[in-house]
């Protein structure tokens, strides 16, 4: 009688054509979930997860058995032939110089509801992990994950070895927009103002640093190189007039005192495609008080957004709770929204 008893063997690997109908029913659970948590909402059209099943078996075809294909890797946890968890993973590296790691970004982990608490949530970032690290032996590697902060999976990653480094909060923009500013006044970045730029972000890579994100460059001696390539990015930037672009702001005299990105997206299937912009990369004067330069920046990105048809914004990239910057952002209004946990892939010991 024990072996009708014995719980069926679990393995993770990558999908194969055919399972696709029930990984997209994995990602309805875990969009559903998402909206309950107070995150965009997914489609409820039952014909945007029939398309993403047929993408999916199409994409097993063409991996082969294998889970990474060019920067994407996908697993599939399976109890019993049956995929009952999955995880997605984008390596990319955030940093130009050779001390920022490769980054793993972990996007879509579920284990569905009834498989949950045996170990699979821990099998599928292991052995994305596993996966990252072989796609570039010998490069320092990171897996980083974005959790929405009502999702009770803090304590799953906590567990999983993994530790806050990054804050976001959201925000609406026409409330944004109409933030008070004091004497500090926002506005786009020009090619002019590259060496102050460059300045900024020593102060900003720092910051990352403290708090233990390892994912970014740290900080930078400025060279004439350095400057020449983001007079050249915000000079591009200043001349399209697209959906991204930098935002300095500067005191009575006219010194630039502080910067920040933003950045404006369609969200794609299987969510609702809505628009919704990231403010982030506040890279701030430490002389000035820090409220007084992040409102300026986060009104002038509001405005932004808001010409650019964005529902959201989110303040990303933000240090922890209860420090001055995140203090900050709340103070115009904003609600917490998310926060990123990173987690080193150890080098496996020479045999
Ligand atoms: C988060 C999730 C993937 C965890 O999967 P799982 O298979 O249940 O996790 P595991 O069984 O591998 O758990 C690993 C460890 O985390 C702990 N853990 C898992 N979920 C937990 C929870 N909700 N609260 C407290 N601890 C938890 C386990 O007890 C275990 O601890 P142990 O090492 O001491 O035994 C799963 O709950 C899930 O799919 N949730 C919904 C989707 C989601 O939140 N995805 C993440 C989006 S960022």
């Amino acid at each position: 009688m024990a072996a009708l008893t014995r719980p069926m063997a679990a393995r993770v690997r990558a999908a194969i054509p055919g399972e696709g109908f029930a990984i997209a029913a994995l990602w309805h659970e875990l969009w559903d979930a998402h909206q309950d948590w107070g995150g965009y909402a997914g489609s409820s059209d039952e014909a945007v997860y029939a398309q993403l099943a047929v993408r999916l078996d199409d994409d097993a075809r063409v991996r082969g058995g294998r889970p990474l294909l060019g920067s994407h890797v996908h697993l599939v946890a399976e109890r019993g032939g049956v995929p009952c968890g999955q995880v997605e993973g984008w390596l990319e590296r955030h940093g130009l110089g050779a001390a920022a790691p490769l980054t793993c970004e972990v996007r879509s982990l579920i284990v569905g509801a009834r498989a949950r608490g045996s170990g699979l949530g821990r099998a599928l970032l292991d052995t994305l992990a596993q996966a990252a690290r072989s796609s570039a032996p010998g490069v320092r590697c990171v897996l980083a994950a974005e959790v929405l902060e009502p999702n009770p999976a803090h304590a799953f990653y906590a567990r999983t070895g993994f530790a806050p480094v990054a804050w976001s909060v959201r925000l609406d923009p026409n409330a944004g927009a109409q933030a008070r500013t004091g004497s500090y006044v926002a506005r786009a970045a020009l090619a002019a103002d590259a060496a102050a730029v460059a300045r900024l972000e020593t102060v900003l890579s720092a910051r990352r640093r403290e708090r233990g994100d390892v994912r970014f460059d740290p900080p930078r001696a400025l060279d004439t190189t350095l400057l020449a390539v983001i007079g050249a990015h915000l000079a591009a930037e200043a001349r399209e007039q697209g959906d991204s672009g930098t935002l300095v702001v500067v005191d009575k005299t006219g010194a630039v005192r502080g910067a920040a990105s933003v950045i404006v997206q369609t969200l794609e299937p299987p969510f609702v495609p809505v628009r919704r912009a990231l403010v982030g990369r506040f890279a701030l004067d430490p002389a000035c008080p820090t409220a007084a330069l992040v409102g300026p920046l986060v009104r002038a990105g509001c405005r932004f957004a808001v010409a650019r048809g964005a529902a959201r914004v989110e303040l990303t990239d933000l240090s922890a709770p209860a420090s001055a910057l995140y203090d900050a952002a709340l103070s115009l209004g904003a609600t917490p929204w998310s926060r990123v946990v990173i987690r080193e892939v150890p080098v496996p010991c020479p045999p």
